[in-house]
Order: C-alpha cells, then structure tokens, then sequence
C-alpha cells in the first residue's frame, strides 16, 4: 500500500507541472489562465509561489502527457485526474481552468482545485479533486504548508475561505493564513491548526453564506478549546476581492486593526437580524452564552461572561445561571 500511495503523489506532481507549463510557456496558457491571474491582480511571485497552473481546454491531454512519460492510467484515475467515461473514453477532469495544487503540509501535491473562466452560472465555479488514497479533503487545509513556519512565528492563524483569498493574504504580505476550501471547516482542520497556534482569526466572506460559515466555525473552534477572533468585510467583500480593492498596505492595517472578539461579532451580527424585537434579543443573549457554553476552560468562559454582561447590559448572574442551566443540560 505505501508503493501505491507513493504513485499517487508521484503522478499528483507530475500533473501540477504539467499545468505550470501550460500556464507558464503555451500561448493558451498565457493567454488565457496567466491573463486572467494578472487581470486579477495577483503578482507573479505569488503565482510561483503556490504553483498555481493552467489546464488546456482540451479532452485528455494531460492524460496524455502523463502516459508518454510512462505513468500508469491506473494512478490517475485513482487521484480523479483521469476519469473514464461509460464508453471506456478516457478524459481529464480539468479542463479549461486555472489550477490550484493543493500540498499536504510536508508539502507534496495531494489534489487540485480548478477554478473556470466562464462566466456561465451552469458551469460550477470549481471542480476539486475527489477523496483519494492520499487526499481527505475534511484532514486538510490549503495553504498550510506555505503558511506553517509563520503561524508558530506569529502565534495565529488566518483562516478563510478560499484558494485565492490564502493568495491574496499571502499578497499582502500576511503568511500566516489557511483556507478550508472545496468542504466547511472541520474538526479535523481546527485540531491540525491547534498543532501550531491556539489563535485563530476568521476571515470569511461577507456574503451571507459566509457569515453564516463563520458562525458554525467560531463554535467550533471554541469546543475544541482554541481563541477565536472574526474580521468581516464590508459590502459582501472577500478577503481577496477587499484585498485588491483597498491595496496591499490598507488591507494590512484593516485586519489588524478590525478583529473582533467572537462575542461582540456575534452580538453585532445578531443584533442586526433581531431589529427591535424583544423576544428576538433575549434568543440572542442565550445564544451567544451557548457559545460561551462550548468552551472547555472554565475561566476563559467566566471573563467571556463578564465581557457579555458589559456589552449587552445584563447582570452577570443571570448570564451565570443561563451559562449552568446549558452546562448541565449537556452533561
Ligand atoms: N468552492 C468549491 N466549489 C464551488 C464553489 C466554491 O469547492 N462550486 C470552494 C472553493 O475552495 C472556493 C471556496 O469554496 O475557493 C469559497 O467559495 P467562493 O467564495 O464562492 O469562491 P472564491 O474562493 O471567492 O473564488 P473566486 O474568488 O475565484 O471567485
Ligand atoms: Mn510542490
Ligand atoms: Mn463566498
Ligand atoms: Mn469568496
Ligand atoms: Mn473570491
């Protein structure tokens, strides 16, 4: 079995340079995937950098290119590079897209992420690699192996979203960033992070999807023990689509500056949806001390709970009593 995953990864790297050729010295590719990154703002030190490619927008020629250079179908279809169809036609599962390689975090290929140039809401806006031998999406996060030496060094990891939103942080001159990509955050992905930070400051969309996503994966982040902060971007904003609005310089300072901590980010966004109504606000008052509830450290919820009580003016005690009626309604 070790032989076989070794192939894997063997032909997982031969297909990330394969794509990195295509973008890099082919007239499709430069023309059609180096343009698009260029008119998206991304240098080309970062596109180097995460080894970022071009599929060409034909049948199977990376199929091709791999079996002439003597790898076996067997292996690419078993990494989904290769699929054969009903027929027994072998094609490629990335077509016409703009490839991103995702590295485990020793750093080797285990997948991609293809992103598509259409405009066209049919098309699906990226196509991932499938669960292999050697890639489990929900054990992954991407960006990991190029952002893990500055998460120890700065204490805290960035988490966002997605492939060009890590890009563009990174763009920034921030490194210390990972995206859970193509799945929403997992158990998994929060513990790998706890293997090098116990700080974590969310960057998801604006969008409401993201919102949405942050607040699943705060709760999340907090059973497992770790700190959380939330920077949220205006006008439905991606950290990506912000980071090349504002500049490199201005997006730095923004999320330095605009981290909140996970109570007042949820009271904020809470707040916004309840309006006026009573019933409403007394819902969000226990929602967030059910967040609280999550955390396993006894004392982070007691000042968590202090905090709440200033924020939302309401005695401590009663935050206290709902904060037990919850705790011993778990165990
Ligand atoms: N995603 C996916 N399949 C989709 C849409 C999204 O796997 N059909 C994943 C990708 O990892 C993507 C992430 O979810 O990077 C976030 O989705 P979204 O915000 O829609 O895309 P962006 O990353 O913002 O992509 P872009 O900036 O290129 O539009
Ligand atoms: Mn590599
Ligand atoms: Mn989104
Ligand atoms: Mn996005
Ligand atoms: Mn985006």
């Amino acid at each position: 079995a070790q032989n076989a995953k070794e192939s894997l990864y063997i032909v997982s790297q031969f297909a990330a340079s394969f794509f990195v050729k295509q973008l890099w010295e082919t007239d499709e590719g430069r023309g059609i995937g180096l343009s698009y990154f260029k008119e998206r703002g991304f240098r080309e030190d970062i596109l180097k950098k995460f080894e970022v490619g071009y599929s060409p927008d034909v049948w199977d020629a990376m199929t091709q290119s791999a079996i002439s250079s003597g790898h076996k179908l067997e292996f690419l279809e078993q990494t989904g590079l290769s699929i054969k169809n009903d027929n027994g036609k072998i094609y490629d599962r990335f077509r016409g897209r703009v490839m991103f390689p995702i590295h485990n975090f020793t750093g080797r290929v285990i997948g991609f992420g293809g992103r598509t140039l259409k405009t066209d809401k049919n098309v699906p806006k990226y196509v991932n690699s499938p669960e292999s031998e050697i890639y489990h999406k929900s054990n992954v996060l991407y960006g990991l192996f190029h952002a893990k030496k500055a998460i120890r060094d700065l204490d805290n990891c960035y988490l966002a979203e997605g492939y060009a939103d890590v890009l563009s942080v990174h763009q920034a001159g921030i490194e210390n960033v990972v995206a859970s990509s193509g799945t929403s955050l997992t158990v998994e992905q929060i513990k790998l992070i706890g293997r090098f930070t116990q700080n974590v400051t969310i960057l998801f969309d604006g969008d409401a999807a993201g919102i949405k996503a942050s607040l699943r994966g705060l709760d999340m982040i907090l059973e497992e023990g770790l700190n959380v902060k939330i920077v949220s971007f205006p006008d439905g904003h991606d950290p990506d689509s912000y980071m090349h609005h504002v500049g490199a310089g201005a997006f730095k300072t923004y999320i330095e500056d605009n981290r909140k901590d996970f109570i007042l980010y949820k009271a904020n966004v809470l707040l916004k949806e309840a309006g006026t109504d009573p019933i409403k606000r007394a819902g969000i008052i226990r929602d967030i001390v059910e967040s609280i509830a999550k955390i396993p450290d006894q004392i982070k919820a007691s000042v968590f709970i202090r905090e709440c009580s200033s924020l939302l003016e309401i005695e401590e005690r009663v935050l206290l009593s709902e904060l037990n009626k919850i705790r011993s309604a778990k165990s």
